[in-house]
C-alpha cells in the first residue's frame, strides 16, 4: 500500500506541520520525503524521482515560490501544490499562473489536502498519458523525405493544423494522404477523436447513415439510435476519403453541415450541433469532376479552404533512397526479421522506375524482399522485372476498379446492360446488383 500512489517531497518550516502531513499522505498509501528546510530538499529534489512536491511559502530560508521556480527548472512537468497563510494567497495565485497546481490555505484538513493532492496527480497523468500518446502518433504518421516539395508539405501540415479551416489533400494512389491527414489532426490541439470514412466504401444510403446516423425506428432494422461520424468526430477531425465518390444525392447534405455545423439524424426531428473539422482527400481530378457536374462546385469550395497537393513520387525521386532505408528498417522492425542491406546498383535502378503506386507500392517491394529473400544484401538479381511489371499495390481499392470497369462498359454500349454484363463477362443479374451496390443509378 506504501507509496502505491506516488512520491511526495514536502516541505514546510513548521515541523509538527511536516509531520502531521506526512502522516497523513502515508496513511493514503504515498510515500513521503518531509524536510523543514527547502534548501536541503531541493538538493533530495535533483536526485530522486518525485510525483509531486507540496511546500509552504513563508518559510525562512526560501520562498515556496522560489522552490517552485527551481523545482519547474528542473523539471518542467513536476505538479507543485503550495501551503499558503490566508494572509498571501494573492501570491499563491500568481504562483499558479507560474505552473503550480493548486493552493491550499491554513489551516487546512488533512483529507482536504489529500483529495485535492489526488486529484491533481490524476490530472497531471492523465495528461501525461495524453501527451505521451500524440508523441507516438505523431511518430508514427512520420513523413519520411527530404525533397523541397515534402519539406512544403510538412510546413504546410504544422501552420495548419493550428486553425481550424477545412483542408482538401489531393494526390495520387499511394502518395500519404491518410498520413497527411493524420498529422494535421495530431499536431492540432483539437481534443475530439481522429474519425476516418471512406465515401467509396458504402453505397449512398448507408453513408448516409454512416455520416450522419439515425434514430430508433428511422427505418426497418434501425431497432436503436446509431451515432453517425459527424458526432463521433465531434470536437475532433473527420477525414472523408475519396470525397470525389461521394453521391452527388448526398453532396446538399453535406455542405449544409459544413455551413451551419448542424446537422439532423435520419428519422431526428431535432438538428445536431457539432463542431467538426473537416480534411478531404482525393485521388481523382476534382476540378475536372466539378467541371463536369459530377461534384458540386459550391462544395468544392467549401471543402478546398486550404489545398495540400502531394506530388507523386516520380516527381521528388531524391526521396526514394531514404524511403527505402526507412522501409527496411520499418519492416525488419514491425516483423522482426533481420534487416537487409542495399546496394548502390539497385537503388539506381529503383530510381528508374515511375512508381505508379507511390510510396505504397516502393512500401510493399521493400516488404515483399523482406519477407521472401533468403540473401541479407539486396542486389538487382532480387529486384522484379520493373519495366513492364504489374501493379504491386495490393490496395488498389476494389470498388474503385469495378465502378471503372462498369462505367466503361456501360459506356461502349451506350448503356445496354446486358450487353455490358457480357463484355464483363459477369451476369446480367449481378451486373445489376453491382450497379445498385456501386451507386451507378
Ligand atoms: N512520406 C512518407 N514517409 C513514410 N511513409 C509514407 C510516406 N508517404 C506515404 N507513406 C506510406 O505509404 C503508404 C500509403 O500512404 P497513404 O495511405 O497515406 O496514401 P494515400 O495517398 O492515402 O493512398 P490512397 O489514395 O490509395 O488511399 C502508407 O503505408 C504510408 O505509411
Ligand atoms: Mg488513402
Amino acid at each position: 500500500m506504501k507509496g502505491k500512489q506516488g512520491k511526495v517531497l514536502l516541505i514546510d518550516d513548521e515541523k509538527s506541520l511536516v509531520e502531521v502531513i506526512k502522516l497523513g499522505l502515508e496513511e493514503e498509501g504515498y510515500s513521503v520525503d518531509g524536510f523543514c528546510n527547502p534548501v536541503l530538499a531541493l538538493r533530495r529534489f535533483n536526485l530522486e524521482n518525485y510525483d509531486a512536491v507540496i511546500t509552504d511559502i513563508k518559510m525562512p530560508e526560501m520562498s515556496g515560490i522560489e522552490v517552485l521556480k527551481r523545482c519547474k527548472e528542473y523539471n518542467p512537468r513536476i505538479l507543485v501544490m503550495l501551503i499558503t497563510a490566508y494572509s498571501s494567497v494573492e501570491s499563491a495565485i500568481s504562483a499558479i499562473r507560474g505552473g503550480a497546481a493548486d493552493y491550499i490555505t491554513k489551516p487546512f484538513r488533512m483529507e482536504e489536502l489529500v483529495l485535492r493532492l489526488t486529484e491533481a496527480l490524476n490530472k497531471a497523468r492523465i495528461k501525461e498519458r495524453y501527451l505521451n500518446l500524440i508523441t507516438e502518433k505523431l511518430k508514427e504518421y512520420e513523413i519520411i523525405g527530404k525533397s523541397e516539395k515534402i519539406k512544403t508539405i510538412k510546413e504546410k501540415i504544422k501552420k495548419v493544423s493550428g486553425i481550424d479551416s477545412h483542408v482538401l489533400i489531393q494526390g495520387e494512389s499511394g502518395t500519404g494522404k491518410e498520413i497527411v491527414a493524420n498529422l494535421i489532426h495530431y499536431y492540432s490541439n483539437r481534443p475530439g477523436r481522429f474519425v476516418p470514412i471512406n465515401c467509396s466504401a458504402f453505397p449512398s444510403e448507408l453513408l448516409e447513415s454512416e455520416l450522419f446516423g439515425y434514430k430508433k425506428g428511422a427505418f426497418t432494422g434501425a431497432d436503436k439510435n446509431k451515432d453517425g461520424m459527424f458526432k463521433i468526430a465531434n470536437r475532433g477531425t473527420l477525414f472523408l476519403d475519396e470525397i470525389s465518390t461521394l453521391p452527388l444525392k448526398l453532396q446538399p447534405k453535406l455542405l449544409r453541415v459544413i455551413q451551419d455545423m448542424e446537422f439532423t439524424p435520419l428519422g431526428g426531428t431535432k438538428p445536431e450541433r457539432v463542431d467538426v473539422r473537416i480534411i478531404a482527400a482525393t485521388n481523382q481530378n476534382i476540378e475536372e469532376l466539378v467541371e463536369n457536374g459530377k461534384f458540386r462546385e459550391d462544395l468544392f469550395y467549401r471543402l478546398n479552404v486550404i489545398p495540400i497537393n502531394i506530388p507523386p513520387l516520380r516527381e521528388r525521386k531524391e526521396d526514394i533512397p531514404i524511403l527505402i532505408e526507412h522501409f527496411l528498417e520499418k519492416t525488419s522492425e514491425r516483423l522482426n526479421i533481420k534487416k537487409k542491406t542495399i546496394t548502390s546498383r539497385a537503388i539506381d535502378k529503383l530510381l528508374e522506375c515511375d512508381w505508379k503506386g507511390n510510396i505504397r507500392e516502393l512500401e510493399n517491394l521493400i516488404e515483399r524482399i523482406m519477407v521472401l529473400e533468403d540473401s541479407e544484401v539486396i542486389d538487382i538479381d532480387l529486384l522484379p522485372n520493373l519495366d513492364n511489371r504489374k501493379p504491386l499495390s495490393d490496395s488498389i481499392n476494389l470498388n474503385h476498379l469495378e465502378r471503372e470497369a462498369i462505367r466503361k462498359a456501360l459506356t461502349m454500349t451506350n448503356g445496354d446492360r446486358k450487353r455490358a454484363a457480357s463484355l464483363l463477362g459477369i451476369h446480367t443479374s449481378t451486373l445489376y446488383r453491382k450497379i445498385k451496390k456501386l451507386d451507378l443509378e
